[in-house]
């Protein structure tokens, strides 16, 4: 395909300088933001009076039959094209004709790029948010069945305090939350519109920016047009979003690693998504959860090239950014992917209470219960604190829970013991009279509950 540059060098590029320098392989999938923005560029310039009325009519006649004939798969994309852009401009012209060829007065491949990765991402984001917002649902009604499960909650992976099942899955509910907010913060700070400042500079042509960025419903225009093309902040705030987005899925997926293993045997993930050995003909192995671990170096990654592109750019436009797209496809491709098996992975996931009952009775969780008990007899807690050390130092020696003791046993460490310390120790009453804002109980759960879903 002729090249858009030809005129000051013969278009004769290296075939191997060609293939290194074109995008068409990865941009091709701006095609649809790429006519859009056109339409609504060629649709200014006839308003405007730019180019006539009626040019800009088959113009934009054009363009929407050449979406439609991609989307149909009647036309296809041509990868001898540089770019999506080159495409678009030469198939239109090649349709319509001469005509085709005004549509690019008033404007550049660096504002028009600049504005079809905006319209991508704009979109992707709201894409996220949608599977984001079905696994923080899931996340409320798993929550909601298990607000009274009693597990073992963990410090240093270690036994640490009776919680309930319901408040851990929220913990990840609340982190979802915040990425969901993080999404539309970084939406909202994109949404200005780049069309318009041309190849930097602006134009001498009486263009109306505001026509365009309200057509192609922006809240805004970008003011400054050296800024406006060299502007690639929000794609690095976006790939940050994703990062943390990955990292929350991938402390899960590590829980939910550990917590199928044999040895906690709290849930049993479905055959639907998990694999086996083939050589261990007892393995069950839970590869959706490890590659989602796994996956989320790739977007740290991609958010570290972004920035490195950036990183020392003189203004304005560089061909260093149109290094900008990889990245940012494969971290939303791996984002969306992660979400799309992990919602499931969850939802079919069987809890199984017992073993999760069966692990808080062992580990002594319940003897900042004992300590908390003293205390409210009146002892200091850092004696009480000291008391139950060596209770439970005697418990471990005569390998007993501390339910087992007898009230005389306890009455010889401190007379303050009476018979209700039985109740105080008993998991239920320490999860719920965890009853601080925020706390474990269940109808603090059932508040978190109510509070993520008032969010989404
Ligand atoms: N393919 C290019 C990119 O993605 C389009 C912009 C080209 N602009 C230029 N001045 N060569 O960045």
């Amino acid at each position: 395909m002729a090249k858009l540059w030809e005129g000051r060098t013969d278009g004769r590029i290296d075939s191997v300088a060609d293939d290194f320098n074109a995008s068409i392989r990865f941009d091709k999938r701006l095609i649809k933001q790429d006519i859009q923005g056109s339409i609504a560029h060629a649709t200014m310039l006839g308003a405007t009076g730019i180019i006539a009325k009626d040019e800009a009519e088959v113009i934009c006649n054009g363009l929407a039959d050449i979406l439609q004939d991609v989307e149909s798969g009647s036309l296809s994309i041509d990868e001898s094209a540089e770019d999506v852009h080159t495409f678009v401009e030469a198939t239109l012209t090649a349709r319509v004709g001469d005509v085709g060829k005004k549509l690019h007065t008033a404007r550049s491949r660096n504002d028009q790029v600049a504005l079809d990765m905006k319209l991508y991402v704009r979109e992707e984001i709201d894409a996220i948010i949608v599977k984001l917002k079905s696994l923080e649902s899931l996340l409320c009604d798993l929550s909601d069945a298990h607000k009274a499960t009693i597990v073992s909650g963990y410090t240093h992976l270690q036994r640490a305090q009776p919680i309930t099942f319901g408040h851990q899955l929220m913990a990840y509910a609340m982190m979802f939350l915040r990425d969901l907010d993080r999404l539309a913060d970084c939406k909202r700070r994109l949404n200005v519109s780049p069309i318009g400042a041309c190849a930097l500079a602006g134009t001498t042509y009486p263009t109306d920016r505001n026509f365009e960025a309200v057509a192609l419903a922006f809240d805004d225009v970008a003011l400054n047009s050296i800024d406006a093309v060299s502007d690639r902040d929000y794609l690095v705030e976006l790939l940050s979003d994703l990062s943390l987005i990955m990292v929350h899925l991938s402390r899960f997926a590590e829980e939910v690693i550990l917590w199928s293993s044999w040895e906690f045997g709290y849930v049993k993930l479905s055959d639907a998504y998990t694999t086996g050995s083939s050589i261990m003909p007892q393995k069950k192995n839970p590869d959706m959860a490890e590659l989602t671990r796994g996956k989320t170096g790739r977007v740290f990654g991609d958010l570290m090239a972004m920035l490195t592109v950036l990183k020392g750019l003189p203004l304005a436009y560089n061909k260093d950014m149109q290094e900008d797209k990889e990245s940012t496809f494969d971290a939303i491709d791996t984002v969306m992917a992660c979400l799309d098996v992990f919602t499931p992975m969850l939802a079919t996931m069987e809890v199984n209470k017992d073993s999760m009952l069966n692990a808080a009775k062992l580990g002594f969780i319940n003897a900042t219960d004992v300590a908390d008990y003293l205390t409210k007899k009146g002892v200091p807690f850092r004696d009480a604190y000291h008391t139950v050390g060596q209770i439970v130092a005697k418990c471990v020696q005569e390998k007993k829970t501390l339910e087992a003791l007898t009230l005389a046993e306890y009455q010889t460490f401190n007379p303050a013991f009476e018979q209700d310390i039985y109740d105080a120790i008993d998991l239920v009453t320490c999860v719920n009279k965890r009853n601080s804002l925020g706390g474990t109980s269940v109808q603090s759960v059932e508040a978190q509950i109510a509070y993520v879903k008032s969010k989404i």
